[in-house]
């Protein structure tokens, strides 16, 4: 199942790859934050959020919080494969990214952490990381020295 949705969204991930002026999707502002996860994120990670890491899915629960336990990983959250991919805009972005650290990450997220706005994933994504898993690997290394549990990962 997500093999075969993994297939259906590659040729729009691809595109939007080559397409440096994809556009952005602008949600309707009245659906449900769920909902706007299932349809844009669901697909890959599924409605649990537990993805398939045999089809090179990370899961989300319960340990995707841990990256707002570290400076650059706010950022990182924004700039992932997938959320880049979707072409979500900075509104959509902030509020799909906050379903998920309230659902699947409410145990691993930091007690203070502040929710994403708008105008907090702009800036962010003005800070492009060229390589997330190199920045992720980094991320990692910092939380684990430390102590903090990190989702399960396809790639070392
Ligand atoms: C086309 C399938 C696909 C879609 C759609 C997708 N993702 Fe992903 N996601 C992945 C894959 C594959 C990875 C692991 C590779 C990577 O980091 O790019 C991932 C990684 C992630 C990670 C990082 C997990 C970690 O441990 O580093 C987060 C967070 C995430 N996705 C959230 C989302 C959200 C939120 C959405 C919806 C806006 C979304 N994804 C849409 C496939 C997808």
């Amino acid at each position: 199942m997500i093999r075969r949705c993994l297939s259906l969204l590659l040729p729009s991930l691809l595109f939007s790859a080559a397409g440096a002026q994809a556009q952005e999707v602008s949600v309707h502002g009245d659906l449900a934050p769920a909902m706007k996860y299932s349809l844009y994120c669901g697909g890959c990670h599924g409605l649990d959020g537990r993805g398939d890491i045999h089809a090179d899915v990370p899961p989300l629960p319960p340990n995707v919080g841990a990256f707002l336990e570290d400076a650059e990983g706010r950022r990182y959250l924004t700039q992932v494969g997938g959320v880049m991919s979707t072409g979500l805009d900075a509104a959509d972005t902030a509020i799909v990214l906050n379903y998920v650290l309230h659902t699947f990450g409410k145990d691993s997220t930091p007690a203070d952490a502040r929710d994403y706005d708008a105008a907090e994933v702009a800036a962010l994504r003005k800070q492009r990381v060229q390589d997330p898993v190199a920045l992720r690997r980094r991320i990692v290394a910092r939380l684990q020295a430390r102590g903090i549990a990190v989702p399960e990962y396809p790639w070392p």
